[in-house]
């Protein structure tokens, strides 16, 4: 068995709205070991995002507890998690983010350089992930020269520089076309072969998620219990 990594405890997010509360996540609980890959699966609004969030400590819960091997991660400072995260934890969104003043290259060291790494270790990595990526002729273009494939994977070499333990991605492939979908969703699964990557990734893609050998199906803010039909996938 492989070591846990991270782990969840009664997760649950509420938003006040007026005078209602809105229970958003309903004491979820995860356990993600060392080099697996699960996807989460569930219908627009289910609170899948809430859930990433929250697992990559971009978002604090309303109660509940995260571990990250055994340690808790809400006792943490705002700055000491954004410290955790740049170390331990990938992220990669529908929307690529990138900055539009920088060059693909430059998107891809920024999480370094602002973890004060040196600009010539900086440029040795991003140069070796854009060829890992297959990126290279691209690096020096800005994202708007890039096409919307090209686009997600340097979104994915940004997420890769610090080469962290678990790669988190909200529907990475939602807003691309069929081939280069299919090209993002192969880099996935040769990078977490290639990287020992812990992989969570929220898909509403049945192709993709029937790659995945752990597939979690979320409604209404919790797991669904019973085993999804066939045909869900
Ligand atoms: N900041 C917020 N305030 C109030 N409601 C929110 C907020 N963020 C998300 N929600 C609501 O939480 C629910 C789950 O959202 P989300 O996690 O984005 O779902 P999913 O990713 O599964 O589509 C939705 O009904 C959404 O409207
Ligand atoms: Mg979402």
């Amino acid at each position: 068995m492989s070591e846990v990594l991270l782990s969840a405890r009664g997760l649950s997010k509420v938003y006040s709205q007026g005078d209602q509360e809105l229970e958003i996540l309903k004491s979820v609980d995860l356990d993600v070991s060392a080099g697996e890959s699960l996807c989460i699966l569930g219908a627009s609004g289910a609170g899948k995002s809430t859930l990433l969030h929250i697992l990559g400590t971009l978002d604090r819960p309303t109660s509940g507890q995260l571990f990250y091997r055994g340690e808790n991660l809400l006792y943490k400072s705002d700055q000491e998690l954004a410290r955790f995260r740049n170390q331990k934890i990938g992220f990669v969104f529908q929307f690529h983010h990138l900055l539009a003043e920088f060059t693909a290259l430059e998107n891809i060291m920024i999480p370094a350089r602002i973890a004060g790494v040196s600009a010539s270790d900086c440029k040795r990595r991003a140069g070796h992930l854009v060829e890992v990526l297959g990126i290279e002729s691209r690096q020096t273009h800005y994202p708007s020269e890039l096409s919307g494939g090209e686009r997600q994977r340097v979104a994915v070499a940004r997420a890769l520089m610090r080469e962290p333990e678990i790669l988190f991605a909200d529907e990475p492939t939602g807003n691309l076309d069929k081939e280069n979908c299919r090209r993002v969703q192969d880099l996935f699964f040769e990078l977490k072969a290639r990287l020992n990557l812990s992989l969570v990734v929220v898909t509403h893609d049945a192709q993709f998620a029937s790659r995945f050998p752990r597939r979690l199906l979320m409604e209404d803010g919790r797991w669904v219990q019973h085993r999804p039909p066939m045909e869900f996938f």
